[in-house]
């Protein structure tokens, strides 16, 4: 039976990548994943307030349908982290969404029509590209330049009358880039200036290491600008899938927007309520893990960049989230990130992603490593990587 070409060319592959992993797993062997973005999986919890109030929501029996838009309580609580952060809403601004990917879905198929065009970082998280595509868009990479800050001029030369949207992702993954103020508003001025949507994912805005975190509200003035936010990693809630779409009250451009995002959200009923009720909690009560992780994921990312750099890896010192993005020496051995990346998977079991899965311009010839592991798996696999390198 025929399916749409539309699903056909749907990608993710932090995940895609895991099926020849199952077949590895199969045969036996042991398989260290260094794949996906989950610190729940590792040795980060979800605090026990937050679990707490989830439990106590269910027993309760706060089980029924929410509202399309959000629990208000909710939204009061996204609205004031939010504004703290920079960003001008009304608690009518906030939709609460299954995930941040869920609210990524629904702004992109608000603002995508066929053959309409999204820029976006190289290399992006890579259901950016996924959605824009399966909405019959065309995803467009602009350049970041070496000092991490965008390439206005690539940028500029990318904007066409058919785009519609410039993607930010700060901090981002797969590179573990923050962008700097002058940065945010440098592609602010830029999308004013060409009448586009801003969307600016804030998902690691608590896990940056060396350098002050700045909100896009912070510079958004009227711009157009949705914001992407949720719970996954600063509050250590992955799998019960909770973020959220905040929209500048300032926009006017936004109007017919904020009118027709809403129905998207009334189409699929609500996000899951025991778990919005959770939310509030975890952005009301003791906040005390965050530094407690950001302390335990700076010896991780120090540890590892500088196993990387003694095998002779080229690889950036990442600012923020818990990824690093090094490149490969390709050559004779290797034809292109995907072999190197399997080959490794073969000899030694270790799984990473290949960079093309993050955008085939800027993601190709790297791959990407999740430090979340404690130390002793990360070593463990730093001396797999030396000794497949070397070999
Ligand atoms: C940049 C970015 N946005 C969104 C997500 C997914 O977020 P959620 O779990 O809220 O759907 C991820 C997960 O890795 C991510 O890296």
């Amino acid at each position: 039976m025929k399916v749409s070409d539309r699903t056909r060319g749907v990608e993710y592959a932090i995940r895609d990548i895991t099926a020849h992993a199952q077949k590895y797993k199969a045969a036996g062997k042991e398989i260290i994943y260094l794949n996906i973005g989950d610190p729940v999986k590792f040795d980060f919890k979800t605090p026990a307030h937050i679990k707490q109030a989830l439990v106590d929501a269910v027993l309760n029996d706060e089980n029924y349908y929410a509202d399309s838009e959000g629990l208000p309580e909710l939204r009061q609580a996204i609205m004031e982290k939010e504004s703290e952060k920079g960003l001008e809403i009304s608690q009518d601004d906030v939709l609460v969404t299954n995930g941040v990917s869920e609210g990524l879905d629904m702004t992109l198929a608000s603002i995508v029509d066929p053959n309409s065009e999204v820029l976006m970082p190289g290399p992006y998280y890579p259901p950016y590209s996924s959605y824009v595509k399966f909405y019959g868009g065309k995803p467009v990479e602009f350049r970041i330049s070496e000092d991490g800050r965008p390439d206005l001029e690539d940028l500029r030369k990318k904007i066409t009358p058919r785009s519609r949207a410039i993607c930010i992702i700060n901090p981002n993954n797969p590179t573990g880039e923050v962008f700097d103020r002058k940065s945010l508003q440098q592609l602010v001025d830029s999308a004013t200036e060409h009448d586009l949507y801003i969307i600016c994912d804030e998902i690691y805005d608590k896990i940056v290491f060396d350098s002050q975190f700045t909100g896009i509200g912070k510079v958004a003035k009227d711009a157009p600008v949705v914001l992407l936010n949720g719970f996954s990693k600063s509050y250590l809630m992955t799998g019960w899938r909770c973020g959220y779409i905040c929209m500048n009250s300032n926009s006017k451009k936004l109007d017919e927007f904020r009118h027709d995002v809403p129905k998207l959200a009334r189409v699929r009923i609500a996000a899951n309520l025991p778990v919005q009720i959770a939310a509030v909690q975890a952005l009301k009560g003791p906040q005390d893990h965050i530094p407690i992780m950001i302390e335990k994921l700076r010896k991780r990312r120090d540890y590892v960049v500088k196993r990387l750099d003694a095998i002779g890896f080229h690889c950036k010192l990442p600012r923020g989230a818990f990824y690093v993005f090094p490149k490969i020496e390709l050559g004779t051995r290797w034809k292109d990130d995907q072999q190197f990346v399997l080959d490794l998977l073969d000899k030694t079991g270790v799984l990473t992603v290949h960079g093309s899965g993050f955008g085939a311009t800027f993601g190709s010839g790297s791959f990407r490593i999740v430090y979340l592991p404690p130390e002793d798996v990360l070593e463990k696999a730093m001396d797999k990587l030396e000794k497949f390198v070397k070999s």
